[in-house]
């Protein structure tokens, strides 16, 4: 061979080298997710991780952990993890037998519609989010009560779920910087409340990081209820606990509205997009309605060949963003007080003719847009009237989602509502209260803190339960759970997961690329696309603008662009991969204390 072929040869061999190096680099610098044969759990703390598969490795099964893990929150992650508020929990077990369970929050018996109006009917700002009278009848410890009673193994007890959140909180564990975030955040709302003061300021000296932070108060009453059962909390000194604080303060929850509240089974809500099962969330969620209008509505669209994030892509479910939530503003309350026309709104046929009058060219004004008309409505109805409205910015409330060994699925999302809720520490039980009553209309028309806007559907009555927009969901392909997936974010969890389930099913994303992909949101009103950063090309800006979009950004943290972009929910997702069989957990990054854990 001349020597000049020789020297071709060796350059190409060096060539060869270097990109396999940098093909390796590559492949190492695209986080993957965790992977695991037996079990997984990927939550905002990594120590409720932890204990929710410490109960895995106990024979526990995934209803079980997913108790451990959320008991365990509400020591480790208090701005929402809590025993002080309530949620939703979507279950399927191995055989198909799905279901969920409703532990959302109830107006205590003493509510009344107008009780956040002046005499002049005008809403008295902060009523229905700080302090005693924003707290609607916590569900969390009766719920997760009826999940394990129902849905549990049966090798592990209630003192068995309960004992790791106990045993953090009398020993106390290292302030994560999450935490320590948190509590700088939330001071002033804290500072206002002397027990708040006390338990989580630490009489003004807020833990630092790695600082050993200690819950005493939380720990007895965790252990009252190891001992005594779940119904100490509504029936115990707990309970006792709640009732005279409330009273001492002029809040209106009592020991019999306590006494009175039930965790309840509601059949799941089930749609199908492009070959996979959706199981997800019924009213009182608005989410799982949302979720399914706006699957269906994208259905007949070739989503993936307008690329991930183009103007064309966001333009479209900006569209169907804005539409369903527009029905979500007329017709969806807590279904044992009004009627909510489910089926009728779920109906694929009903959904997309909600995109009658879409443009590929042009927005939609949300001005004028009208609901659209479900089979079903078989009464008149008043009328809602609505306006335009600035968003408040949050993100709170926390999900989480567990996988184990038999395949049995559970997606929950539970919360306080706002960071640290209502602000208010029970005395000497160390717990916060929340403040879901500010999801209840407290004027038709005017905004709540998220910014959503109304109906009468959603009024506030003794012992209803407020509209939320949690949407725990788990996608299912060939008998598996290819994805157990939710949100915090107040109306945003419902893009969230309309985001994540539409990364992976029609863009074939990772579990992790589906994660920490940029999101974006549109609530109908107001009549704008939420930015998260870096969500797309300035040329995209342009052409969206162009369309009559206005884009905004949320800014939560101005001084702090890494908080900014954090601000956004974080969807703690896992999957089996239908590939290789394995289980994977993505956690998310923009909450830091985050961990998908499994063995
Ligand atoms: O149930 C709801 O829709 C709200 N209470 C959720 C609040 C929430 O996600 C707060 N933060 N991001």
């Amino acid at each position: 061979m001349p020597t000049s072929c020789l020297r071709c040869v060796g350059l190409r061999a060096v060539f060869a080298v270097v990109l396999a190096a940098q093909l390796c680099l590559t492949v190492k610098a695209q986080r993957l997710p965790t992977e695991a044969s037996h079990g997984i759990v990927a939550s905002a703390s990594r120590l409720a991780s932890e204990a929710g598969l410490e109960i895995l490795r106990k024979g526990g099964n995934a209803v079980d952990a997913s108790i451990a893990t959320g008991l365990v929150l509400s020591v480790t992650y208090p701005r929402a993890g809590n025993i002080g508020g309530g949620g939703f929990m979507v279950i399927r077990h191995v055989d198909g037998l799905a279901l969920t369970i409703d532990f959302r929050e109830e107006a205590p018996a003493a509510a009344k519609a107008d009780m956040y109006l002046d005499s002049k009917g005008a809403v008295i700002p902060g009523r229905s989010t700080h302090g005693y009278l924003a707290a609607g009848v916590p569900g969390t410890i009766a719920g997760f009560a009826l999940a394990l009673e129902k849905h549990g193994s049966g090798k592990v007890s209630w003192a068995d779920v309960v004992e790791p959140a106990r045993r953090l909180a009398a020993e106390g564990f290292e302030a994560t910087p999450g935490l320590v975030r948190d509590l700088r955040g939330s001071e002033r709302l804290l500072a206002a409340f002397p027990e708040s003061r006390r338990v989580y300021l630490q009489n003004g000296a807020i833990p630092k990081v790695g600082d050993k932070f200690v819950q005493p108060d939380l720990a007895r009453t965790l252990g009252r209820m190891q001992k005594d059962g779940p119904r100490e909390f509504y029936e115990g000194e707990t309970a006792r606990l709640i009732a005279e604080d409330m009273a001492r303060h002029g809040g209106l929850i009592t020991q019999v509205d306590l006494r009175a509240y039930r965790a309840m089974e509601r059949p799941v809500l089930r749609g199908s997009y492009r070959g996979y099962e959706i199981l997800t969330m019924p009213p009182p969620s608005s989410g799982g309605i949302a979720l399914l209008q706006m699957l269906a509505m994208l259905e007949p669209y070739d989503v993936a060949s307008l690329g991930h994030n183009s103007a064309a892509k966001i333009h479209l479910f900006a569209e169907v963003m804005r539409r369903a939530f527009r029905d979500r503003a007329e017709y969806l309350g807590d279904p044992d007080f009004v009627f909510v026309p489910t089926q009728g709104l779920i109906d694929p046929a009903y959904a997309r003719s909600l995109m009658g009058s879409f443009s590929i060219e042009k927005a939609t004004p949300s001005e004028g847009l009208p609901a659209g008309r479900p089979a079903g409505l078989t009464q008149t109805r008043e009328r809602p009237v609505f306006d335009d409205t600035g968003m408040a910015e949050s993100a709170e409330t926390t999900h989480y989602s567990v996988i184990d060994a038999a395949g049995t699925a559970v997606s929950t999302t539970y919360t306080l509502n706002g960071l640290f809720g209502n602000g208010v520490t029970v005395t000497d039980a160390g717990f916060l209260l929340n403040n879901e009553m500010d999801d209840f209309t407290s004027k038709i028309g005017e905004k709540n803190m998220f910014g959503l806007i109304q109906g009468p559907a959603n009024a506030i009555a003794p012992g209803k339960r407020p509209l939320s927009s949690m949407t725990p969901t788990i996608v299912v392909k060939d008998n598996k759970p290819v994805l157990v997936t939710g949100s915090p974010g107040g109306p945003t969890i419902i893009n969230t997961t309309l985001l994540i389930v539409t990364h992976v099913i029609d863009f074939g994303m990772s579990l992790t690329q589906a994660v920490d992909a940029p999101r974006f949101h549109h609530q109908w009103l107001p009549n704008s696309i939420d930015c998260e950063p870096f969500l797309t090309s300035r040329d995209s800006q342009a052409l969206l603008e162009a369309k009559g979009h206005v884009l905004t950004s949320r800014k939560l943290y101005p001084n702090d662009p890494e908080a900014a972009a954090r601000s956004w929910g974080d969807g703690e997702t896992v999957r089996v991969d239908l590939k290789t069989g394995r289980l994977q957990g993505a956690n998310d990054l923009r909450s830091p204390d985050s961990a998908a854990v499994g063995y």
